[in-house]
C-alpha cells in the first residue's frame, strides 16, 4: 500500500506582501538542527522520509521567494500543495491585524444552483470572512453589491481587496 506524499508549501502571507518572517530559516533548521547565520533567499525543496516522520508521512518541503519566484509559480505550487504554512512574525504588529476577507463566487451565470451553503459552512469555520456574494460579471449580476460590501466592510480592505479577489 503506498503511502500518500504530503506537499508542504512554506509561504508567507502573501496577499498583504510581507517578506522576512523566517520561511526559509524555519525549513534550513529541519536540516541543519542549529539557527541559521545565513540565510539564502529560498531554501533547496526537501524530502523527508517517511520512516524520519513522526507521522510516517513522506513529506516535501517548498519554500517560496518572493524576490526570485513569480506569482505564477507560486500559484503553481499552491494547486501541488496538501498543505500551505502560512508564517507571519509575531513581532509585526500588522499581521495580527484583523483584514476582512469577502468571499466571491462569480460566474453565477453558469449554474441553477447557489454555492451559498457551503459557502456558509466555510463562513461559520472562518470568522475572518466578513461577508459573501455571488455575482456574475458577465450579467453585470450583484457587481455594485460586492463593492458596497467591500466598502462596508472596512475603508482598509479597499486595499487589499484586488489581492484577496485574485487568491480566492
Ligand atoms: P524572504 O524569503 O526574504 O521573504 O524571507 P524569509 O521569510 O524566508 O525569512 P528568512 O528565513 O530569510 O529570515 C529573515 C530574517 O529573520 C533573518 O535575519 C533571520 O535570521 C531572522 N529570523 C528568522 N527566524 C527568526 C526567529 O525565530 N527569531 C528571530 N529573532 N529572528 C529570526
Ligand atoms: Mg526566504
Amino acid at each position: 500500500e503506498e503511502e500518500e506524499s504530503v506537499n508542504a508549501l512554506i509561504l508567507a502571507i502573501i496577499i498583504i506582501n510581507v517578506a522576512k518572517v523566517g520561511k526559509t530559516s524555519l525549513i534550513m533548521i529541519l536540516v541543519s538542527e542549529e539557527f541559521p547565520t545565513v540565510v539564502p533567499c529560498r531554501a533547496e525543496e526537501i524530502t523527508i522520509p517517511a520512516d524520519v516522520t513522526a507521522e510516517r508521512v513522506p513529506t516535501h518541503i517548498v519554500d517560496y521567494s518572493e524576490a526570485e519566484q513569480t506569482d505564477e509559480k507560486l500559484y503553481q505550487e499552491i494547486s501541488k500543495a496538501n498543505v500551505i504554512c502560512i508564517v507571519y512574525s509575531v513581532n509585526t504588529r500588522s499581521l495580527l491585524r484583523r483584514v476582512p476577507l469577502i468571499l466571491v463566487g462569480n460566474k453565477s451565470d453558469l449554474v441553477e444552483h447557489s454555492s451559498m451553503e457551503t459557502v456558509l459552512h466555510i463562513m461559520n469555520k472562518y470568522t475572518e470572512i466578513e461577508t459573501c456574494v455571488e455575482c456574475s460579471a458577465k450579467n453585470l449580476k450583484n457587481i455594485l453589491e460586492l463593492f458596497y460590501y467591500a466598502q462596508k466592510a472596512k475603508k482598509e480592505v479597499c486595499t487589499t481587496l484586488s489581492a484577496c479577489v485574485r487568491v480566492l
